[in-house]
């Protein structure tokens, strides 16, 4: 089944680095290889998907701001997760779902990775399932706008 959703997947600082950086922890996956696997399976659930990575924090902020007609969002905001009053707030200014995902386990982690200012403007927070967590992000999101549509019904 087709559905006319448009979900923004956005990756935050360092996520370019995928592959190499601190493959321990992150996986050896590229981004590159993680987008393609993302337009794969949203090709088959049916919606579309805008991908985005930036290092910085106020393309990503300027990025939401322009995309507000979207349906939801998926982010992993890096290490903004942690820190970016500034990102919490835009996600909440546009008011579209959001699902915050992560490759590792965060609660897992040093303490400072255990508290995320997102999440408490997101639906939900996905972690530790590596690049799966991008596409348990997109079914969660999927689930939450079929219900939506349902419930307006
Ligand atoms: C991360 C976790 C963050 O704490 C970290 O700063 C990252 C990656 C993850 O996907 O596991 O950059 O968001």
């Amino acid at each position: 089944m087709t559905t006319p959703f448009t979900i923004l997947v956005i990756h935050g600082p360092n996520l370019n680095l995928l592959g190499k950086r601190e493959p321990d922890i992150y996986g050896h996956r590229t981004l590159e290889n993680i987008n393609l696997m993302i337009y794969e399976r949203s090709r088959s659930m049916g919606v579309d998907v805008k991908i985005f990575q930036s290092n910085t924090e106020g393309a990503i902020i300027d990025f939401i701001q322009e995309n507000m007609e979207a349906s939801g969002i998926i982010i992993n905001p890096g290490a903004y997760t942690h820190t970016s009053v500034a990102l919490r707030d835009a996600i909440a200014s546009v008011n579209l779902p959001a699902v915050e995902v992560h490759l590792s386990n965060i609660h897992a982690r040093e303490e400072f990775r255990r508290e995320s200012l997102i999440a408490p403007v997101c639906l939900g927070q996905i972690c530790g399932f590596g690049a799966n967590s991008y596409i348990l992000g997109l079914e969660a999101i999927k689930a939450f706008l079929l219900e939506q549509i349902d419930r307006r019904r």
